[in-house]
């Protein structure tokens, strides 16, 4: 069996046997009753991590960052948001749905929110209008192929906010990511934010888990808003502990997923017939666009998993790819060749002939 590369996200990655050793170890409680020691541990070590008072385990990125808006908002009120925000596009209307609140979203060219993106943005304080309340970031942005937030950036626009009463929600699911490539900590990210969410089950390598963290006060409310939407856990410790695995092992690890999509990026942009900007692969994204050459995503990622090489179109002309502990060292080499044997397949079916590269 040839070797199938797996680059449609970094949450396909499964437990290792010592991080399922420390699982099975690891000493357990009822943690909605509040006694679970691993969870404790875990949360007290990531609000540690992120400067902020309080951590809070979740099962998920989607129910840390619904909590959030819920905690941060009214029903009625407006949140600022990119427009490709994994928020705003794939959270199943969260906001709407289960806060009450309307997303105003807002373009930019690489995900990052510039306060004179947002100035135009706050609504006059009018009964006609919706009042803002909250501006939601993403770090790294999972839509822009894994961008980083330029940090004076976010603390211009946390400023602004803050000076407007505003609050700010950050969506660090990979902000580790971000923090291992830019060399920024993540508490001088987390400063920006009154919450942010980071994920242990994408690049660090956990089978679960979101952790949000803020104050005090903040993380009390979502604790509650958390057991409303079903996501108090018993036994948590058992997940929680493969969270402190991830954070102790498999933090500084993330640099090789960096280094692999950028040569995986660099193989990628000799083909022709696609367009991949090198430059834009801070991270461990890469976005192939196939719209030069009037390919469509869709025919592409068919063409490439016949092949052996797993991705998602996010768009009708837009491939993600991925890397993560999983992905064997040989994919350098093994996944621009079989693109390319992928991309000659499409154009000969659609009678376009041979593919090259150059
Ligand atoms: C930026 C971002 N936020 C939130 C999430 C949601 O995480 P989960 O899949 O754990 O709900 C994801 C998932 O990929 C993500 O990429």
């Amino acid at each position: 069996m040839t070797t199938v590369y797996d680059l449609r996200s970094d949450t396909v990655t499964r437990p290792t046997p010592d991080m399922k050793r420390a699982m099975v170890e690891a000493p357990l409680g009822d943690d909605v009753l509040g006694d679970d020691p691993t969870v404790k541990r875990f949360e007290a070590m990531i609000a540690e991590l992120a400067g902020k008072e309080k951590g809070l385990f979740f099962p998920s990125g989607t129910q840390a960052n619904e909590t959030a808006v819920q905690v941060l908002t009214s029903p009625g009120d407006e949140v600022l948001i990119e427009r490709r925000a994994h928020i705003f596009n794939y959270e199943a209307a969260g906001p709407a749905a289960l806060s009450g609140v309307q997303l105003n979203p807002v373009d930019t060219a690489d995900g990052a929110l510039r306060v004179s993106d947002l100035v135009s943005r706050v609504r006059p304080l009018d009964p006609h209008f919706a009042p803002t309340r909250l501006v939601c970031l993403e770090n790294t942005h999972n839509g822009h192929g894994g961008r980083i937030y330029p940090i004076a950036e976010m603390e211009a626009v946390s400023r602004w906010a803050r000076e407007r009463g505003l609050s700010v929600h950050l969506d660090g699911a990979r902000l580790f990511n971000a923090a291992v490539a830019s060399g920024v900590p993540i508490d001088r990210w987390a400063k920006c934010a009154d919450t942010v969410s980071m994920c242990l089950s994408k690049g660090l390598g956990a089978p679960v888990g979101t952790c949000l963290v803020g104050s005090a006060e903040t993380i009390a409310r979502a604790r509650r808003v958390r057991k409303r939407l079903g996501g108090g856990m018993r036994q948590a410790g058992i997940l929680a502990a493969a969270g402190i695995y991830a954070l102790e092992h498999n933090v500084e690890r993330l640099a090789d997923d960096h280094i692999l999509a950028k040569e995986i990026a660099a193989g990628l942009s000799v083909l022709d017939e696609i367009d991949v900007d090198v430059g834009h692969v801070e991270t461990n994204m890469i976005l192939v666009r196939t719209a030069a050459r009037g390919l469509t995503a869709r025919a592409l990622v068919e063409a490439a998993e016949e092949m052996g090489v797993r991705t998602f179109d996010v768009s009708p002309t837009e491939i993600r790819l991925v890397t993560h502990m999983d992905v064997p060292a040989d994919a350098i080499r093994e996944v621009p060749r079989r693109f390319r044997e992928a991309l000659r397949s499409v154009l000969v079916s659609d009678g376009r002939g041979k593919a090259g590269s150059s």
